[in-house]
């Protein structure tokens, strides 16, 4: 079974963003098991403060080192890797999720709060990690795609043909999808699709993957 621990201030709103459907069902299953870890519970300031003002001056606040390092030290077990999250690190993707679920790791997700961390935490982990070029509050949405784009893709998960042609799996995006009615105010779907033949089928739908991509994501091709 996979390991993912969440090190965050907030625990309650991951706990409810992981505990639906696919996610649920891999945690029910012991494909994968989810540990939330608040970090202020390791601060050994008297008040349980996790944040100071920083040196040189600025605004906001910056997460201390000592609660989250204690926190990275005390859950870190062999064979898990610990990932930063912050809008600063490498962009997070597809070939990376494939990457941490096929690995044998378990995995150890930090999610700043407030102005960040202090820049020493850098030493502590094995990966930063952004999800994207904007800059959210906290890393607990981060942590929550990071883990869900993963763990859907674990042994027994999801069923393996369901990935077969998803978007980005083969540098293309998936093919369009119909379901009832066959006419909807006018739009059909397209008759291939009914007629039976599975050939022409998988045909169309390799042309209409090319078409999609080269329409909505040529960058897709030229990578
Ligand atoms: C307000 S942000 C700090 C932003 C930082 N001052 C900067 O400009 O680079 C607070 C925390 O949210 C998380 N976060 C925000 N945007 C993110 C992103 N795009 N990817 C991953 N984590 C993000 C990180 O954990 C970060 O420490």
């Amino acid at each position: 079974m996979r390991k993912i621990v969440i090190l965050t201030l907030f625990d309650k709103p991951i706990q409810q963003l992981l505990n639906f459907s696919i996610i649920k069902n891999a945690i029910t299953k012991k494909i994968v098991e989810i540990k939330i870890i608040n970090f202020r519970d390791y601060s050994k300031d008297k008040h349980k403060k996790v944040d100071d003002y920083q040196y040189g001056g600025g605004p906001g606040m910056v997460l201390t080192l000592q609660p989250i390092v204690d926190a990275i030290k005390k859950n870190k077990t062999k064979n898990m890797e610990v990932i930063l999250l912050s809008p600063q690190g490498n962009t997070y993707d597809q070939k990376m999720a494939n990457k941490f679920a096929k690995s044998k790791k378990n995995l150890m997700l930090v999610c700043g709060h407030y102005e960040g961390f202090d820049a020493r935490i850098i030493n502590f982990v094995d990966h930063v990690i952004s999800i994207g070029d904007y800059v959210l509050t906290g890393g607990e949405l981060p942590a929550c795609i990071v883990v869900d784009s993963i763990v859907r893709l674990l042994d027994s998960c999801i069923a393996k043909k369901s990935l077969l042609n998803e978007s980005f799996s083969k540098k293309l995006l998936d093919y369009d999808c119909y379901t009832k009615p066959k006419n909807f105010y006018g739009y059909k779907v397209p008759k291939v699709l009914l007629s039976g033949n599975h050939k022409l089928i998988e045909e169309f739908r390799k042309k209409n993957r090319l078409k999609k991509t080269k329409q909505l994501r040529p960058d897709l091709l030229r990578k």
